[in-house]
């Protein structure tokens, strides 16, 4: 097995892929929390399709799937072929799901390895490819470790949070990012209480988030969607906290359908909005959310027939603009508004090659109702 090491981290409890002699092995998702089955594709096609029909989700996760996705794909080229074979799998893999910006993270890093290994043999050319896939792995699991224990730093010690869709380890190479930062609360010796909406229609809350958290010990709560807003009337969290697929420069959110109106219910009923994601999430050259993708998905999935003759509409992420959000949890540092200087900021330090800080903005704003 060509487990991945993770130096002197512990090894994460649970891991969504892991690479094997004979393909990449991806828990299947679509059958999580009923059964732990675990899918084995051997091919760049197989990881695509395993990518499009959910098996494997969450944005950090498709990125690294589609990682290794190139490595099978020049493991199987004909000699004289490789490097086009990958770019041949960068492109299909691409395809996949438009939203993430980690799939692209991903997959232009591996192209350009693949690019820089010109003149080599195929055999050779697959084993670097195999150790650049392994390594973004690892690269992915320290910066939600990271970004995890500066998000801790601003949960209360009895911290009640209503999180959405499904950021933990199963969504990324592993630890997770917004319940990465629940994990370094306890770890802290927080109390951390969740709730979580069950996340219409694929129900990524009720059956992962609940499932990931609920095996770990977390106190965890499923809500309806629709319930959120009497839970933030009621005072029932003290913060939201969610994950992301894509945040433009200006700050802008791209995340699951359903982030947006619980920012506007939390600007509402003035509690912090917190968005947790690695650096690989944010597209520096999207300079407002409103030019971002947004995948719209079949009827199907709604999961019930509709009458005849009536349409339905499913996209299935939204747009959270910057003035909602209290703070950006990354890896090179807390983003606080205004986001336009601040992620400028980490992006010029991250370039520098500096480590974490906090990038507060000069207007000093720590954000609405920080706690
Ligand atoms: O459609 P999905 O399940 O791939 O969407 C996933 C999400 O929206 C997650 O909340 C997001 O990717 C953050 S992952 C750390």
């Amino acid at each position: 097995m060509n487990r991945v090491d993770f130096g002197d981290y512990p090894l994460p409890s649970l891991r969504p892929l892991e690479l094997s002699a004979e393909g990449l092995r991806v828990l299947d998702q679509r059958r999580l929390p009923g059964e732990e089955a675990w899918l084995l594709l051997r091919t760049p096609e197989e990881v695509a399709g395993a990518i499009k029909e959910m098996a494997v989700r969450g944005a950090p996760a498709i990125g690294l799937a589609a990682a290794y996705g190139i490595f099978l794909a020049v493991r199987e080229a004909e000699e004289g072929d490789w490097l086009s074979a990958a770019e041949r799998a960068a492109e299909m893999l691409l395809a996949t799901r438009p939203t993430a910006a980690n799939l692209r993270w991903a997959v232009e890093r591996m192209y350009a390895c693949a690019r820089s290994l010109q003149g080599l043999s195929r055999e050779e050319a697959a084993e670097a490819l195999r150790e650049k896939a392994l390594l973004l792995h690892r690269e992915d699991e320290e910066m939600n470790r990271r970004l995890s224990r500066l998000g801790a730093d601003l949960l209360p010690p009895r911290a009640r949070v209503l999180t959405h869709c499904n950021a933990g380890a199963l969504a990324t190479g592993g630890y997770g990012t917004a319940l990465g930062i629940l994990r370094a609360a306890r770890e802290q010796g927080k109390e951390v209480e969740v709730f979580v909406g069950e996340t219409r229609p694929w129900l990524q809350g009720a059956r992962l988030t609940a499932w990931e958290l609920s095996r770990e010990g977390f106190p965890v709560t499923v809500i309806t969607d629709a319930a959120a807003g009497i839970l933030l009337q009621r005072r029932m969290v003290d913060l939201v906290l969610v994950g992301a697929d894509r945040i433009a420069a200006s700050g802008d959110v791209v995340n699951k359908v359903g982030t947006y109106p619980l920012a506007v219910l939390a600007s509402r009923h003035g509690l912090p909005f917190y968005v947790a994601a690695p650096w690989s999430t944010v597209d520096t050259e999207l300079l407002s959310g409103g030019e971002a993708s947004i995948e719209e998905r079949g009827k199907e999935e709604l999961g019930y027939s509709l009458p005849p003759g009536v349409s339905a509409w499913n996209p299935v992420f939204d747009l959270t603009p910057a003035e909602l959000v209290t703070a950006i949890i990354t890896d090179r540092g807390v983003a606080f508004p205004p986001f336009a200087t601040s992620l400028r900021f980490l992006t010029r330090a991250g370039e520098r090659g500096r480590d974490t800080f906090l990038a507060s903005a000069s207007t000093g704003g720590e954000g609405r109702g920080g706690t």
